[in-house]
């Protein structure tokens, strides 16, 4: 019998692909991509319970934070928010800033012979995501030194009562966690505000500021733009550079491509590679999901773990290869060509096309020039994403 292809490169060691459907206790691990699109478009009766939103104290806000919140407030804070996201705003406001900085990062690179893409993608996706969410007043590298500090945090397992943390480590997380929080308001946040309640500008802090964001809002808004957006691309960015550089094929195929082309083959990676392995839900209400004919039916209370890495390689949904790198698979209608990497439903990530464009940007310009592996990342795994984090990535370059 042949080999199944298996060219995923982030495979968690111990997290099992099947069950499709799984119940222990009031958990439910859902690995069926149907299924987890079907819970993810249940706008009503889950919540957020991913990201540690359970434990986090909102009562000091005014404004429930965009990842947390749920309901017609959610949907309509998303609305608003959408507008600067669109496919055509970004490419139209972001892509000669994308261009520029790429072409300076890149020409710095150049010029000492080796980078570390990993620390490059880092200060790109830093410099890009900061102008459309409005913070521009602080130099980018100590901005993100501050942001991948939110990250050493001690491990938490969220199936479990407490995140399955002792006292000790509660202690810990919260040393570690309100320092960078207070570091980034202090140099990066507040300076941003100051300047924008003095003339609003045309990017996401002026706008929570006219919603009347309290100062304590928009932090927390900006905390979620710069994990779940400037973090995320960056792991992307070198996952998807990891991919490319290695498969003559593609890369090739890339490197001629029109726009559309070139898109579908990232959202194919990141299909295989998806960034947040794991989406978490509470039950409000009792919901009734199917899957292969088969009803469930979760009670109020239970948590949903949806498992994307292997709902992202469903072969009923994907077809065949699941863990083979096809772009342009054919996926059934209203399937996101990334499946559900980005998420789907209510919370449904608003970055795809800033994410994706702006990856674009960077990868044509590294790999259009001679370029080689000095040494291959090692993986690592962040509990607060649930995915992985590329470090060590040397390239070679002219
Ligand atoms: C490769 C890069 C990215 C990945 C893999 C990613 C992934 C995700 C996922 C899976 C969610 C859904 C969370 C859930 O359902 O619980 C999400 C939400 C979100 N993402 Fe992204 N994201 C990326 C880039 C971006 C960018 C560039 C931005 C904006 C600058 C952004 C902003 C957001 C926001 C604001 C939310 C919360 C939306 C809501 O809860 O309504 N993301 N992202």
């Amino acid at each position: 019998m042949k080999e199944p292809v298996r060219e995923r490169k982030a495979a968690r060691a111990g997290e099992p692909d099947a069950p499709r459907v799984q119940r222990s206790g009031r958990v439910w691990q859902v690995r069926s991509a149907a299924a987890a699109r079907q819970l993810l478009r249940e706008r009503r009766s889950t919540t957020q319970a991913g990201f540690t939103a359970e434990a986090i104290p909102k009562g000091y806000l005014k404004h429930h934070p965009i990842l947390m919140s749920d309901g017609p407030l959610h949907d309509e804070q998303r609305t608003k928010v959408g507008r600067f996201f669109a496919p055509k705003v970004v490419e139209a406001k972001y892509l000669g800033l994308m261009q520029s900085c790429a072409d300076r990062l890149l020409g710095d690179a150049e010029a000492s012979g080796v980078v570390r893409l990993d620390e490059l993608a880092l200060l790109y996706t830093v410099e890009v995501t900061a102008e459309a969410v409005g913070l521009t007043e602080s130099p980018v590298p100590a901005m993100a030194k501050r942001l991948v500090s939110f990250f050493n945090q001690p491990p938490f397992d969220i199936t479990r009562p407490e995140l399955g943390r002792t006292p000790r480590q509660w202690a810990q997380a919260a040393f570690n966690g309100l320092l960078p929080i207070v570091r980034f308001y202090a140099r990066d946040v507040r300076p941003a505000i100051r300047v924008r309640r003095a003339q609003a500008r045309d990017d996401v802090i002026s706008h929570l500021i006219a919603e009347g964001y309290t100062n304590a809002d928009i932090l927390v808004e900006c905390v979620t733009y710069g994990t779940a957006g400037m973090v995320t691309t960056r792991e992307f960015i070198a996952m998807a550079a990891w991919h490319l550089l290695g498969n003559d094929a593609v890369r090739a195929r890339y490197l001629v491509a029109e726009q559309a082309e070139r898109l579908a083959i990232l959202n194919e990676i990141i299909r295989l590679e998806p960034v947040v392995g794991h989406l978490y839900r509470r039950v409000q209400q009792p919901v009734t999901f199917s899957d292969q004919g088969e009803e469930h039916t979760a009670e109020p209370g239970d948590l949903i773990d949806l498992c994307i890495r292997p709902a992202n390689a469903d072969p009923e949904t994907v077809g065949e290869l699941p863990l083979a790198l096809c772009p342009g698979r054919p996926l059934p209608r209203g399937v996101n060509e990334a499946v559900l990497s980005f998420g789907d439903g209510a919370h449904k990530c608003p970055g795809q096309p800033l994410a994706m464009l702006e990856s674009d940007v960077l990868l044509r310009r590294l790999l259009a020039r001679p370029v080689s592996i000095v040494s291959e990342p090692t993986i690592e795994w962040d509990d607060l994403i649930a995915g992985y984090a590329l470090r060590g990535f040397v390239l070679r370059l002219g």
